[in-house]
């Protein structure tokens, strides 16, 4: 699977490197810790500062009415189910950061517990208008980088910080989409459908995963978490109703407990929609 050149989001998702840069192009610099770090189709490309900066300033408003989620890959025998009518798509955000896990110890015949994700969320809404494709890759590609820092993707274009996903307990994803710069609200949610991330088939997203797997991209060494849809909790003052999980890179735990003992990570990236 080759990678297009990941222009917009990429330029988010390691922030300091075209920061860093004083030049016109600049190689994107790789996770220190990517085992793949020599192999990989993205390690020669080059990014041009002056055409990202201009796709940014055209991207402060799209329409996304006609925006359809990709709620299956070809190769998946089942989809998720669309949104509940009467809602409208109003955000869509990748998000970068870990699923946790946790072990009570060692056992072959356990299997680790999750205990949440904490992501940082950034703004995709007109990547999903404007070149949906890229958008669905950008989880992989973002996968084999540094989780950026909030501060980091501000100090880049300020526009760009959607807010923060974290747990507020073991099984209620939050998001907090109110930052210093906006107030897009918040939503305390549930898991309300689930179908595995295509792996094998001949779908985009299947090739996607397999490669991730294949290469052993941190993160991806037992395969990507669910693609979800998310109801919002009956309480009060919540924002938005439903929320998808889709093209997710990396996330999965091993399928045992055997060597561990205790709280652990898994790095993932996911594309994440936010019906009003
Ligand atoms: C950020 O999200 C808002 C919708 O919440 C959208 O109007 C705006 O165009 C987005 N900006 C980018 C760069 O995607
Ligand atoms: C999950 O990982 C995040 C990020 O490192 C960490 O801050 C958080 O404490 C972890 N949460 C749990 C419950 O282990
Ligand atoms: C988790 O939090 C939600 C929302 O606040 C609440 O409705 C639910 O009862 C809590 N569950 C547990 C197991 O504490
Ligand atoms: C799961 O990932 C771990 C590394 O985190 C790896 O050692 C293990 O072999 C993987 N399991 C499978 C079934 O691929």
């Amino acid at each position: 699977m080759h990678f297009s050149p990941a222009l917009a989001i990429l330029a988010v998702l390691a922030p300091s490197s075209i920061l860093a840069a004083p030049t016109k192009t600049t190689n994107l610099q790789r996770r220190t810790d990517s085992k793949t770090a020599s192999s990989s189709s993205l390690t020669d490309e080059t990014f041009d500062i002056s055409v990202l900066s201009k796709i940014w300033q055209q991207a402060s408003s799209c329409d996304v009415s006609s925006v359809t989620m990709p709620l299956s890959d070809a190769s998946s025998p089942t989809a998720l189910p669309s949104p509940s009518s009467g809602l409208t798509l109003s955000h869509v955000a990748v998000g970068r950061g870990t699923q946790n896990y946790t072990c009570s110890g060692l056992s072959a015949t356990e299997s680790p517990k999750a205990l949440g994700a904490v992501a940082t969320l950034f703004n995709a809404t007109c990547a999903a208008a404007n070149s949906p494709s890229l958008l669905y890759d950008t989880p992989a590609i973002a996968l084999q980088y540094d989780i950026p820092t909030a501060a980091s993707a501000l100090e880049a274009y300020s526009i760009l910080l959607s807010g923060h996903h974290y747990f507020t307990n073991a099984s209620t994803p939050f998001f907090n989409l109110d930052t210093a710069d906006h107030n897009w609200g918040v939503v305390a949610a549930q898991k309300a459908a689930s179908v595995s991330a295509p792996s094998s088939g001949s779908g985009a997203a299947a090739a996607v995963n397999k490669k991730l797997t294949d290469d052993g991209v941190d993160g991806a060494e037992n395969g990507s978490c669910a693609w979800l849809q998310l109801a919002a909790r009956d309480e009060p003052g919540l924002a938005w109703k439903e929320v998808y999980r889709l093209n997710t890179a990396g996330g999965n735990a091993p399928d045992t407990c055997e060597g561990i003992d205790g709280d652990f990570e898994v790095q993932y990236a996911a594309t994440y929609w936010f019906w009003a």
